[in-house]
């Protein structure tokens, strides 16, 4: 198994990584950071308590980060996720699962140095944390494995602006600190495949009357209504649980080694990630970039994953 750290801004998507990543076999969950993304850092680290006390894994530690992106002003997504985050799923759950006393980034400096097997960080909400670790300790990349991330994209359109993925876009001067970083292994999983991974109602079925079937439908019954206004048809992308997925399954994608870097300075463009496929700029590749996806081997891995029966 791989020891891994999540860091989120649950968000629904962000809530079904964690359900994926918490009961795969292969995966070891030592600690969530939580950012601020989707919605505030304050309901972001509340909805991640949420998902862990409805999974029983109460002692994963769930540690809050920054509240803000490093430069740029806060960006909520409450017309997508709602204004709770997971689509008013679990309203009524007051979680006796409490955040822990520290500080994400100097958290995930400590967790680094001190881990037995070398962590890989799966991050999936905006990468405010990951650049503050950095900025705090530039060696931190020699103690992690890997870090898969979602966001970007790179032969298509963004998902906020024309060119940027939400992601990205929110803070682009820490995803660029997180490519410059020098990390030995650097995924990402963009809107390139993250598009073609779609939770569709034949999945809703498959769930119904398992110990997440009720809240998965609930949770993911808006965010699906607005895939439907865009693209006339009942289903949402899995953004998040592919990043998880490709930490757990590598395979699920085909990636290529390139260089990436992201726009910060313009009017238009910023929070765009240009990947330089010609290799025209002359710099050595710092990100494997997720450019197909087995999106049937991805979602049947989900589905099987955590279509854990009900509790008596
Ligand atoms: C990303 O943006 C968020 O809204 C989702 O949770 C995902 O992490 C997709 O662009
Ligand atoms: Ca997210």
């Amino acid at each position: 198994t791989r020891n891994v750290l999540i860091d989120v801004d649950t968000g629904v998507d962000d809530a079904l990584g964690l359900l994926l990543a918490i009961h795969s076999k292969e995966v070891d969950v030592t600690a969530i950071t939580t950012v601020n993304g989707n919605v505030s850092l304050e309901t972001a680290t509340l909805n991640t308590c949420k998902i862990v006390e409805l999974t029983g894994e109460i002692n994963i530690p769930v540690v809050p980060g920054a509240n803000q992106p490093l430069k740029r002003a806060t960006h909520f997504e409450h017309r997508i996720h709602g204004t709770d985050g997971i689509g008013g799923a679990l309203s009524d759950m007051v979680p006796s699962k409490t955040p822990e006393d520290a500080y994400a980034p100097n958290y995930m400096i400590e967790l680094a140095k001190s881990s037995e097997k070398p962590l890989t960080f799966i991050m999936t909400g905006p990468l405010t944390n990951l650049a503050e670790a950095v900025q705090r300790c530039p060696e931190l990349p020699d103690y992690v494995e890997e870090v898969v991330f979602m966001g970007g994209v790179v032969s298509e359109m963004g998902n906020i602006t024309p060119v940027a993925e939400y992601n990205v876009f929110v803070d682009p001067e820490a995803a660029k600190m997180v490519l410059d970083a020098g990390f030995k292994k650097l995924t990402q999983v963009g809107l390139d495949v993250t598009r073609k991974a779609l939770l569709t109602e034949e999945h809703l079925k498959q769930l119904d009357g398992t110990k997440y079937g009720a809240y998965i439908r609930q949770s993911t019954s808006d965010y699906m209504k607005r895939y439907i206004e865009r693209n006339g048809v009942k289903a949402c992308a899995m953004h998040d649980p592919l990043a998880v997925a490709v930490a757990i399954q590598p395979n699920v994608v085909k990636k290529k080694h390139l260089y990436v870097d992201v726009e910060t300075t313009s009017r238009i463009c910023d929070g765009q990630t240009v990947c330089d496929f010609q290799n025209r700029l002359g710099q050595p590749p710092n990100v494997e970039v997720s450019l197909e996806v087995d999106a049937d081997a991805f979602l049947d891995l989900f589905v099987q994953t955590i279509r854990i029966p009900m509790e008596e």
